[in-house]
């Protein structure tokens, strides 16, 4: 009666290598959890920016970033002077020069060194026109020109 059951067992236990806790068989097809890493850093800006879609950036700058970056882009928000944080100004166009929008999406979203990530409180979209914002402070013709009539 026990014969079988013991023979399937056996096998099973061979085939995990003594791993008898693991219930959950080892996979052999669906690879899909490899990590999904969000490499950003090459990639180009995937959204064409509208009047409104940077005029909505500029708000979530307004609550998420102004207070330290400044609502110039100077570096001066209060927060910043407050913890005497080491930042750059904005406003100098080599202050960005060296990053690429995908860099600097990634800094938004995952933070670095005393800055907060914005992490997923904001939509990549937004995101994207937020690195559209952070360069218009040293170069405004970053922005999009198209009238708010929009007559075509
Ligand atoms: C608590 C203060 C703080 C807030 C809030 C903050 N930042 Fe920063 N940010 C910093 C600091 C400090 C650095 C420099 C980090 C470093 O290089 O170690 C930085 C760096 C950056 C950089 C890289 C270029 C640079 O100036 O060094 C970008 C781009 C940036 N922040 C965008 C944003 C955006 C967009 C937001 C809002 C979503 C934001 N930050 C919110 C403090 C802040």
């Amino acid at each position: 009666m026990f014969k079988p059951v013991l023979i399937v067992a056996t096998v099973l236990g061979a085939g995990l290598t003594g791993l008898t806790q693991e219930s959950t068989p080892p996979v052999s097809d669906a690879p899909s959890q490899m990590g999904v890493p969000v490499q950003a850093s090459s990639q180009v800006n995937p959204v064409k920016p509208t009047t409104e879609s940077v005029a909505a950036a500029k708000k979530t700058y307004g609550y998420d970033c102004a207070m330290c970056h400044g609502e110039t882009g100077d570096g001066k928000g209060d927060t910043a002077v407050d913890m005497k944080l080491p930042m750059k100004d904005l406003r100098d166009p080599e202050t960005l020069k060296g990053m690429t929008d995908g860099q600097i999406y990634s800094v938004i979203v995952n933070g670095k060194g005393k800055m907060p990530p914005e992490g997923d409180r904001a939509k990549p979209d937004r995101v994207w026109n937020l690195v559209v914002y952070m360069r218009s402070f040293s170069d405004p013709k970053v922005l999009p020109v198209d009238k708010p009539g929009k007559t075509r």
